[in-house]
């Protein structure tokens, strides 16, 4: 059972998840692919609740992400470290995660991307804007170790339509 809580309720659980293992990133609808992520922002712009999360070109989500206006930042529990491993280092070009996983298909609430059932919280978002990251206005030092091979981020602005917690 999903139970809706407000947006801001439970930021610490999705922190905590960044600054360990990772969260999941859900893009697509008909093969839809979980991919970890490790960065992610949560905030307030053009007075709407936003998500950002950040996908580099030679990702697989890369191109679902930009195939539907939707994506789902899914919030694992602390034992999902294997599964964080194997979206973080399998692409979803060459396997399905959700199988390898074994991973239950949730449907969203209000998009139409699913969620990882096992998860403890599902963020919804609608792409409401994008941009890239810019060498030239990029810190040096950060440039130089984020992005010695170019393959600039995406950063991808998602407003937050409903936040649904495991009951
Ligand atoms: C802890 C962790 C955090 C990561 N964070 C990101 C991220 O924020 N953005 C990104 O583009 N890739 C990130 N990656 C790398 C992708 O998860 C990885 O390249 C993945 O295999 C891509 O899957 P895909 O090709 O199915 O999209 C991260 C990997 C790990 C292990």
């Amino acid at each position: 059972m999903l139970k809706e809580i407000g947006i801001f309720d439970e930021y610490n659980l999705l922190i905590d998840a960044l600054r360990g293992r990772g969260a999941f990133l859900i893009t697509g609808l008909e093969t839809p692919n979980p991919m970890t992520i490790g960065w992610a922002t949560l905030g307030v712009i053009w007075g709407k609740p936003i998500m950002t999360v950040l996908v580099r070109p030679s990702r697989h989500s890369f191109f679902l992400i930009n195939s539907h206006d939707e994506f789902v930042v899914s919030v694992p529990p602390p034992e999902m470290g294997k599964q964080l491993a194997l979206c973080g280092t399998r692409s979803g070009r060459d396997c399905d995660k959700f199988a390898e996983c074994s991973f239950t298909r949730e449907d969203g609430v209000r998009v139409k991307v699913p969620h990882i059932a096992e998860c403890l919280m599902h963020y919804e978002c609608r792409i409401v804007h994008k941009n890239n990251v810019d060498s030239t206005r990029l810190d040096a030092s950060l440039s130089q170790q984020y992005y010695p091979g170019g393959d600039f981020h995406t950063i991808y602005y998602g407003e937050i339509m409903g936040v649904f917690k495991k009951e």
